[in-house]
């Protein structure tokens, strides 16, 4: 049976849809049942809808607005994701933190792509930290990782796969960010295979 994802996405989608590419083209023994987004407007709602698969929107703005909590939020999205049975939940540039509300429905099923190497540079502004880091010549390298969501730490967990991506010194955050897409896009494919193959 192909494993069942979920996928989170906040933005373009373009990881979401380098996912479907390789369900296409039978490099992942997956299907991906179900995609949710936190903003209306991203993109990978699209890509989503192009390839006929259900969408959800859980928008967080909501429960701010009735003084409701993020717990209440992610217990929420977490009755959302469980509809859909998944083997894998996966945050393909889903930016918000998820807390044990969520995540203690998954135990060790929820994965995350995180576009800095291990213990580097978490949070929301990875690639531009590097590029920072790079200039100011703390770095020589960047990098992209894919790890496991056990807790409320952000962007840090068990490493499933990770890639070096190289910074160069005419590189801007644009030279950079497309440089590091072409490497998540690989990474995170590569890494839900392995995680695959190691269910069956
Ligand atoms: C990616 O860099 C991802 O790691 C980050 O958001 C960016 C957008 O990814 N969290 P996508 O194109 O929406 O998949």
């Amino acid at each position: 049976m192909p494993a069942r994802l979920v996928v989170l996405i906040s933005g373009s989608g373009s990881n979401l849809q380098a996912i479907l590419d390789a369900i296409r083209a039978r490099y992942l023994d997956a299907q991906v049942v179900l995609v949710i987004s936190n903003r209306q407007a991203a993109f990978g709602l699209e890509r989503a809808q192009k390839a006929g698969i259900p969408t959800r929107v859980h928008p967080l703005k909501p429960y701010r607005d009735a003084g409701r909590s993020r717990e209440e939020y992610d217990a929420d999205l977490a009755a959302l994701v469980r509809e859909a049975a998944p083997d894998w939940v996966v945050l393909a540039g889903w930016m918000h933190i998820l807390s044990q509300a969520f995540l203690r429905h998954f135990p060790y099923r929820v994965v995350n792509l995180h576009p800095a190497l291990p213990g580097q540079f978490p949070g929301a502004t990875a690639i531009a930290d590097a590029l920072a880091a790079f200039q100011s010549g703390q770095i020589k390298k960047t990098g992209v990782m894919v790890h496991l969501v056990p807790d409320e730490q952000v962007d840090r967990g068990p490493v499933i796969a990770s890639e070096e991506a190289p910074i160069y010194a005419t590189d801007t955050l644009e030279s950079l960010t497309n440089r590091m897409h072409q490497v998540e896009h690989r990474v995170l494919v590569g890494a839900l295979a392995r995680l695959i193959q190691g269910d069956e």
